[in-house]
């Protein structure tokens, strides 16, 4: 199964808000930065085909720009979910309009659960949901019944320490291979599946973002981008330098989906 081919995606314009967004970093980015890169993004989506609903900015919620937090979309429906950082957990409840317009479906997390959609990978037989700062095991588990719901078998794996989500260091590249950094790769996660590790130095450019035939990559890594070129890949390089600050990257700035039939 193509799980990288999309023909819709939503996202949310960054507000002013965004250069107060959740980092590790010394460096807070600008807002005009974050919004260049945004509009490079959306320019990049809708050239690989896909239709993009463009919400309004939320100034109440500084990271509403990474709307892959909040919520996970499938053909089959969506599902609502609960950021494990306080200062995200509104943002859930703003998604809701939008994907009951989008979706007959719409599940939820509750309570206790709590699941970061950057911690979801989706890979052509499973979906693999990292444990990590943000995704207890309480909230990955009830993810992973949710996902059966909608008739996808998930994984629970543990993210490595130090890594914000699962999907920082890593990404799905074709229907049998993920790419990683080296500790994600040695960690045994992907058992199964093909790995290809990111080149030493350029551990940021493992969050890239497969969509149809383009593989939008930081073009900050410029040696990752050789590197799928040369195997074949039409690898896109994309404006990351502002979001990279604010601890982001390519796949958390879009929720995508294929529609069925
Ligand atoms: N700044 C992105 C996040 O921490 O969720």
């Amino acid at each position: 199964m193509r799980v990288f081919d999309f023909d819709h995606a939503i996202v949310r314009r960054p507000g002013r808000s965004v250069v107060n967004g959740l980092r590790k970093g010394p460096d807070a980015p600008t807002y005009e930065g974050v919004l260049q890169e945004h509009d490079a993004y959306v320019a990049a989506l809708r050239a690989a085909g896909l239709s993009v609903d463009v919400l309004p900015p939320l100034e109440a919620f500084a990271d509403s720009v990474f709307v892959e937090d909040p919520a996970l979309v499938f053909g089959e429906g969506a599902i609502l979910l609960r950021p494990g950082v306080a200062s995200r957990l509104g943002e859930a409840e703003k998604m809701r309009p939008v994907l009951e317009r989008h979706f007959d479906r719409v599940l939820e997390l509750e309570g206790e659960q709590y699941a970061d959609g950057g911690d979801v990978l989706v890979t052509s037989d499973e979906v693999f949901i990292g444990l990590s700062k943000r995704t207890n095991r309480t909230g990955a588990e009830a993810l992973a019944q949710k996902l059966k719901a909608l008739g996808r078998k998930a994984r629970v794996a543990e993210t490595p320490r130090d890594i914000l989500h699962f999907k920082t260091a890593s990404s799905i590249l074709d229907e049998h291979t993920v790419m990683a950094t080296r500790t994600m790769a040695d960690s045994g996660v992907f058992s199964g599946l093909k790995v290809l590790v990111v080149p030493d130095g350029e551990e940021g450019a493992a969050n890239f973002l497969r969509l149809n035939d383009t593989v939008l990559v930081g073009a900050r890594y410029p040696r990752t981008i050789e590197m799928l070129q040369k195997a074949g890949f039409n690898a896109k390089p994309m404006p990351v330098t502002e979001i990279n600050k604010i601890d982001a990257g390519l796949s958390c700035m879009s929720l995508r989906w294929k529609a069925r039939g």
